[in-house]
C-alpha cells in the first residue's frame, strides 16, 4: 500500500502540533496516544501523511523546539512504545509519518550543554551584534564570563556544526528514527546551522534584524555550508526503502535561494512560504504561484503549498474570514505539488486573538510581544462545553463547540466536509493526482479573478473581486467553497472546481 517512492510529490500532509491535537490521558496536554486515537478521523479526511511537530524530551521553553533528548519521547507525550504503536497503526491505515528534526539548536537542558561540552555549541569571549529571532541579543553570558549563541530563546543554544561529533550524532539521530519506520523529516530552521566564518557583525540597520531576513543575507542564515550537511544526509535517507524524504523549513531571501535546498543530492522539498504570506488577492496569488512553479521546474521537483502552520496566524483570520479561507483552500488543493495542512484548518478555526497575556507561553511573546499561541489553541473535538478537553493547556473559546469536529460531522456544508470532498476528488481526478504532469494553464479572466486549468478539463475559478463571475463553459461544478448565485455565477470570496 505504501509502495510508491515518490509519494511525497503530490502528498497532502497534515501537521499535528502534539500538545494541541488530542489528549488521551486527560491531563490537558495532547499526546501520542491522542494522535493514534484520531487516525480514523485523519484517514477519513483523506490525508496521505502526518507531520508531527516535536514530541521529544523537552522542558518546553519553545513548545518542544527545545530538545533535551533527540532519541526519546517526553513523558508528557508518552513513550517510545506509544510512538512505535502510532507509526504501526498509521501505516496500517495508509498514512505515512514525518517527524520534526531540530538540528540548529538543542535545549539548554540537553546533557551536552549541561555537562559543559562547550565545543558542541558556539561560545565566545565577547558577543557580536546578532539579535535573537525572538527579540533581544542572540548571546547570553555564563558564570565564567563566556557568551553562547542562541538565535532563538536563551534556552535554545545553537549547536556548532563545525564539530564532527555534532554531525555524527545527527546522522545517528536520523538513522534512529528511520529505523523506527518514519517516512521523513521536517527540518527545523534548515537554513541556520552554519554561520559565516568569524561570526561577522550584521552592521547598521533600520529595524530589528529579524525583519531583514526576507531582503538580504545575514551572516547566520542561508550560508553555503548548510548544503554540505544535506549532501551528507541524503544518502542516509536513500539507503532506506520506501521513499524516505525531508522537507526544509528555510526562510531565505528568494525562490532561487530556496531552490538550492532541493534536489537529488539534498532535500526533497522546501516549504514555499510565499504562498502562505500572499494576500487574498488574485494578483498576489498569481505572482507567487508563477514564481514557485518556475523554481519547481528548475529543480525538477514539484513545490509545496501551505496556508497555515504553528508559527503564523491561522488563514481564516489572515485572509479575512471563513469564506475566503475556504476559497484559498480550494485554490491550494488544486495546485501541482504537495499541500501541507495545519491541524484545525479543516474545521475552519480562526486565530484566537484574545488569550489573556498571563496564559500565553510563546517565548517570542515574552521577548518581543508577538505571540504564536493564538494558532496553537487545542482542537475542538466534541460539541460539549469543554470541546472534549479537560483543563486544556490553553483555553478553548466557548463558541468553538459549534466548530468542533462533532458539530461539523453531518453538516454537508461544513468546512470539515469541504476538505473531505476536496481531498477525495484530488485523489481520484486525473488532473490532480499523481498522474498529472504538474503543469497548469492560466485562462483569461476578469480583474481580481484567477482561472486556472489543470489538464484534463479541471478548471479552478477563484473570485477575489467584488462582483460575481459568470461561467462561459459547459460542464459541471465538482466542488464549490460556498453557495453559488442562482444563475450559477461565482460570488466574491468563492472558489470552484469545474469539470468541462
Ligand atoms: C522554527 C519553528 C518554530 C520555532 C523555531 C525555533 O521556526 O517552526 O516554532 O520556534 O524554529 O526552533
Amino acid at each position: 500500500m505504501l509502495g510508491n517512492d515518490d509519494w511525497w510529490r503530490d502528498a497532502v500532509v497534515y501537521q499535528v502540533y502534539p500538545r494541541s491535537f488530542a489528549d488521551a490521558n486527560g491531563d490537558g496536554m495532547g499526546d501520542l496516544e491522542g494522535v493514534r486515537g484520531r487516525l480514523d478521523y485523519l484517514a477519513g479526511l483523506g490525508v496521505d501523511a502526518i507531520w508531527l511537530s516535536p514530541f521529544y524530551t523537552s522542558p518546553m521553553a519553545d513548545g518542544g523546539y527545545d530538545v533535551a533528548d533527540y532519541r526519546d519521547v517526553d513523558p508528557m507525550f508518552g513513550t517510545l512504545a506509544d510512538f512505535d504503536a502510532l507509526v504501526a497503526d498509521a501505516h496500517a491505515k495508509g498514512i505515512r509519518v514525518i517527524v520534526d528534526l531540530v538540528p540548529n539548536h538543542s535545549s539548554d537542558q540537553h546533557p551536552w550543554f549541561k555537562s559543559g561540552l562547550r565545543e558542541r555549541y558556539i561560545f565566545r569571549d565577547k558577543p557580536n551584534d546578532w539579535e535573537s529571532i525572538f527579540g533581544g541579543p542572540a548571546w547570553t553570558q555564563v558564570e565564567d564570563g563566556q557568551w553562547y549563541l542562541h538565535l532563538f530563546a536563551p534556552e535554545q543554544p545553537d549547536l556548532n556544526w563545525d564539530n564532527p561529533d555534532v554531525r555524527a550524532e545527527f546522522r545517528d539521530v536520523l538513522r534512529f528514527w528511520l529505523d523506527r519506520g518514519v517516512d521523513g523529516f521536517r527540518v527545523d530552521v534548515a537554513h541556520g546551522m552554519i554561520k559565516a566564518e568569524g561570526l561577522p557583525d550584521v552592521g547598521p540597520k533600520d529595524g530589528p534584524q529579524a525583519e531583514m531576513l526576507g531582503d538580504e543575507q545575514v551572516p547566520y542564515f542561508d550560508q553555503d555550508g548548510v548544503h554540505d550537511i544535506y549532501r551528507e544526509w541524503r544518502p542516509i535517507l536513500d539507503s532506506y526503502p520506501g521513499g524516505r524524504m525531508a522537507v526544509a523549513e528555510a526562510w531565505v531571501s528568494s525562490p532561487e535561494r530556496l531552490a538550492r535546498y532541493v534536489g537529488p543530492d539534498e532535500l526533497h522539498q522546501a516549504f514555499n512560504f510565499d504562498f502562505m504570506m500572499a494576500d487574498f488577492h488574485a494578483k498576489s496569488f498569481r505572482t507567487v504561484i508563477e514564481k514557485a512553479l518556475k523554481e519547481a521546474e528548475l529543480v525538477g521537483a514539484p513545490t509545496t503549498w501551505v496556508l497555515s502552520n504553528h508559527d503564523k496566524p491561522r488563514h481564516v483570520t489572515r485572509h479575512g474570514g471563513l469564506a475566503r479561507a475556504r476559497a484559498a483552500t480550494l485554490l491550494m488543493l488544486a495546485l501541482p505539488g504537495s499541500a501541507y495542512l495545519y491541524n484545525g484548518e479543516e474545521l475552519g478555526l480562526p486565530e484566537v486573538l484574545d488569550l489573556p497575556d498571563e496564559l500565553r507561553q510563546d517565548p517570542a511573546f515574552l521577548r518581543r510581544g508577538e505571540s504564536r499561541d493564538g494558532c496553537r489553541v487545542p482542537i475542538p473535538w466534541s460539541a460539549d462545553p469543554g470541546c472534549g478537553w479537560r483543563d486544556p493547556w490553553l483555553p478553548i473559546p466557548a463558541e468553538w463547540t459549534g466548530l468542533s469536529a462533532e458539530a461539523q460531522e453531518d453538516d454537508p456544508d461544513s468546512t470539515l466536509n469541504l476538505y473531505r470532498a476536496a481531498l477525495r476528488i484530488r485523489k481520484r481526478h486525473p488532473a490532480l493526482g499523481g498522474a498529472s504532469s504538474g503543469t497548469l494553464t492560466w485562462l483569461e479572466s476578469a480583474k481580481d479573478v484567477l482561472v486556472i486549468e489543470r489538464d484534463p478539463g479541471l478548471v479552478v475559478v477563484l473570485n477575489t473581486g467584488e462582483e460575481p463571475v459568470r461561467l462561459d463553459w459547459t460542464g459541471q461544478v465538482l466542488l464549490s467553497s460556498g453557495p453559488l448565485e442562482t444563475d450559477g455565477s461565482v460570488p466574491p470570496d468563492t472558489a470552484i472546481w469545474f469539470q468541462r
